[in-house]
């Protein structure tokens, strides 16, 4: 007894969880740590993308949207730029854009600010959700993605379209229209905040923070993870069911 530390209990879903994001933070101080660029660590940190859909996926997640660069993203050199942008691509793109295209089940969608990206990706993003559509995994990879340019937008095209503004109709006008709100936003790499991510969509989120770098994110972490959330008790400003049911009792 005590030799074997006790193995980690399984999450179970039980219908509470959706819909799932991620920031997909921590590449380039896992690069730092091992003396390569920054660069390096954004390549690193693609090779976990697929495995980690596959894992929320069997836990009867639908839908998952990963944080992959930010509207402020912009501000880093030149170069770390030009190399996301050419990963994206090269992500995007042979065997894996392949295992995307012929899975039954996975549809990929980007959510962000085309116009300032390179051609060459907004066209695989065309090719890509075209031949995806309609399947019933979601996954959104946000690329030029800040949440406060997603809200005005939205206010803007419902303007421009004499609508109403109503929490409905802003939310049918955001990129994620259609997908439900994350009912779990992760954050990887230690950071404590959103950045700009989602901030519409996560007004009732819960949120789960992890020092683990993204590249380093397994399969035991996301579980981790996901206890952490089923853990949780949501009230959304009133009272769950448990708290109700006491409260009742002690009237009675
Ligand atoms: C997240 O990793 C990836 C992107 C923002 C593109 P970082 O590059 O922010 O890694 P750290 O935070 O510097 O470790
Ligand atoms: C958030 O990470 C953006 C992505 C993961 C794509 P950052 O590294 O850009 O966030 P800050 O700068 O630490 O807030
Ligand atoms: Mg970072």
């Amino acid at each position: 007894m005590g030799l074997f530390r006790k193995k980690q209990e399984k999450p179970h879903n039980d219908g509470s969880l959706r819909s799932v994001a991620i920031i997909m933070d921590g590449n380039g101080r896992w690069a730092k740590a091992r003396g390569l660029s920054r660069s390096a660590g954004h390549v690193a940190g693609a090779k976990v993308v697929e495995s980690t859909l596959s894992v929320l996926r069997e836990y009867g997640v639908e839908a998952v949207t990963l944080y992959a660069f930010s509207t402020e993203n912009w501000n880093r050199p030149k170069e770390e730029v030009d190399g996301l942008m050419k990963l994206f691509s090269e992500y995007l793109s042979g065997e894996l854009a392949e295992r995307i295209i012929s899975s039954s089940t996975l549809s990929l969608r980007f959510i962000g600010e085309r116009d300032r990206l390179p051609e060459d990706l907004r066209v695989k993003f065309e090719e890509i959700e075209n031949k995806t559509a309609g399947r019933p995994f979601v996954c959104n990879l946000a690329i030029n993605y800040g949440g406060r340019d997603e809200i005005v937008s939205a206010a803007k095209r419902l303007a421009a379209l004499e609508r109403e503004i109503t929490k409905e109709s802003l939310s049918e006008m955001l990129y994620t229209a259609g997908v439900p709100d994350p009912d779990l936003i992760i954050r990887t790499g230690g950071e404590k905040r959103i950045s700009n991510f989602l901030l519409w969509q996560a007004a009732y989120s819960e949120l789960v923070f992890t020092d683990t770098l993204w590249p380093d994110l397994d399969r035991a972490e996301i579980e981790r993870c996901l206890l952490e959330f089923f853990k949780r008790k949501r009230r959304y400003g009133g009272l769950n069911a448990e708290d109700l049911k006491e409260e009742a009792g002690k009237k009675a």
